[in-house]
């Protein structure tokens, strides 16, 4: 079977292009040689020959390169330059084909990009805009005209965004209002593209902010408005308690109590997650000692004995601080000590084994990243498959067991929220049957020694 190709076409072609260029030069330098001889000069003849077709063959090179470079028309030649101007007039042909394909599909790209809701800016390495879609210019006020080129930053001046852009590390996003309009607030993202380009996305998150702000006041209000009738329930189970009634009642009056307690300190969590979660969260960060308030924390609850829902009181808990004075730390102390507080509490309630007292040990490390503040207990520990849900809202590990001991579930989130205001996250290490460690490292630049400002 003769299989034809593109390649053997090419071959067949150049063949005949360097038989018709040699059968020129030998016709000319024969037709010279034989006027030669009629002189008696064939070497002369042949001499002469050969220097025109070299001549001829430079006049049509000459041809090639002007038509190479757009001037006149494409050498007529059945030699090697004609075969030469066939294979440069395919290979333009397909070029065009394919850069033809490629604006097409470069334009559907720009007309994806340009229809999308959100903004998409390209900056260059400057940081420069290069180009932005139409929804860019509704979200941040751009306009095509006078702001393509424009570094992207005397657009977007807020603080925040300056200082994001200038980072290496786009792992994060950040949220700030739209430069353009007030009531809307957008969703920054900065990715790196190509080797020297940026591209920035921008996503209208205005309305998941209001439902955001709408569910944390819900909440704070609710909790708010629970207040008064559970302190006025209370009160009149408090007059119960002291009165002489029947054994029966009397039981039942304690259970409610107890669970009165616990809807308090249920209201009070979220009253307080509610706080942290608020825009007013972070401010009154001040430098304070460290010392004092682990020694307040830990006084605070020497006393307290976990209570079971029968109203059995758990073993007193042994506690220990280890931390030295004069160690003061940037930040909130009221939230600090709420964490303190709230794992503290945790590693006596959920501390003990067997019916054995809890052994509770907050203890202080000076690590190269900062200082580490560990909560440290010997009780049950904590399954692995628990461990990256426990600071989410209302998560208990085990709803009986904790039923014993009346947890809401909320403490953890509280610590998870009050630590981000210190720039750090909370370390949960657990291990079935031998404990549990809390532990989070505050960062240098929020440390120093007392005296030392
Ligand atoms: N030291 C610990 N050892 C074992 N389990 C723990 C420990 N600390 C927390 N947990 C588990 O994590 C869950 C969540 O703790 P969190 O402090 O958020 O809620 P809670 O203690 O149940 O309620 P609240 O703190 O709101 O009164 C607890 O229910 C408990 O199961
Ligand atoms: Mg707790």
């Amino acid at each position: 079977m003769f299989v034809y190709s593109q390649n053997t076409g090419n071959k067949i072609l150049q063949q005949i292009a360097w038989q018709r260029e040699l059968l020129r030069i030998v016709i000319i330098v024969a037709l010279a040689t034989a006027t030669g001889m009629s002189f008696e000069q064939p070497f002369w003849g042949a001499f002469l020959g050969l220097i025109v077709s070299q001549v001829l063959m430079l006049k049509r090179l000459n041809e090639l390169y002007r038509w190479s470079n757009n001037q006149g028309s494409a050498p007529q030649d059945g030699g090697l330059v004609g075969y030469s101007v066939d294979i440069l007039v395919r290979r333009e042909r397909s070029l065009n084909k394919k850069i033809d394909k490629q604006g097409k599909q470069l334009k559907r790209i720009a007309e994806g990009i340009e229809s999308l809701k959100d903004g998409v800016l390209i900056v260059n390495q400057a940081g420069c805009m290069t180009s932005f879609n139409r929804a860019s210019c509704h979200l941040l006020g751009l306009r095509a005209d006078t702001d393509m080129g424009q570094h992207i930053t005397n657009l977007i001046r807020a603080p925040r965004f300056v200082s994001y852009f200038k980072q290496a590390d786009y792992s994060d996003v950040i949220e700030l209002e739209s430069p353009h309009r007030s009531n809307i607030t957008v969703q920054i993202q900065v990715a790196q593209f190509g080797i020297d380009q940026k591209v920035i996305v921008v996503r209208d998150v205005t309305e998941r902010q209001r439902v955001e702000k709408m569910r944390q006041t819900f909440i704070a209000d609710v909790s708010h408005e629970l207040r008064t009738p559970l302190t006025v329930i209370n009160g009149y189970l408090e007059m119960l308690e002291d009165a002489d009634l029947n054994p029966g009642i009397s039981r039942a009056i304690k259970q409610m109590s107890t669970q009165n307690e616990r809807m308090k300190s249920l209201v009070n969590d979220l009253l307080h997650l509610s706080k942290l979660e608020s825009d007013n969260a972070g401010i009154g960060n001040d430098w304070f000692e460290l010392q004092p308030l682990c020694a307040i924390s830990v006084d605070q609850l020497r006393a307290y004995r976990p209570t079971s829902l029968t109203g059995e009181k758990f073993p007193e808990a042994t506690l220990s601080c280890d931390c030295v004075s004069g160690i003061e730390i940037l930040g909130f102390s009221e939230e600090f000590s709420s964490v303190l507080i709230n794992l503290i509490t945790n590693a006596i309630k959920y501390g003990q084994k067997e019916g054995l007292a809890a052994e509770v040990k907050v203890s202080i490390h000076t690590l190269d990243e900062g200082l580490e503040i560990a909560v440290t207990d010997q009780g049950e520990g904590i399954a692995p498959n628990h461990l990256s849900h426990l600071t989410e809202r209302f998560y208990r590990v085990d709803e009986s067991r904790e039923s014993t001991v009346g947890g809401s579930g909320l403490g953890l989130a509280i610590v998870r929220h009050a630590l981000e205001h210190h720039d750090t996250q909370l370390k949960i290490e657990s291990i079935l049957g031998k404990g549990s460690r809390f532990s989070f490292v505050i960062p240098t630049e929020r440390i120093r020694m007392k005296g030392s400002a």
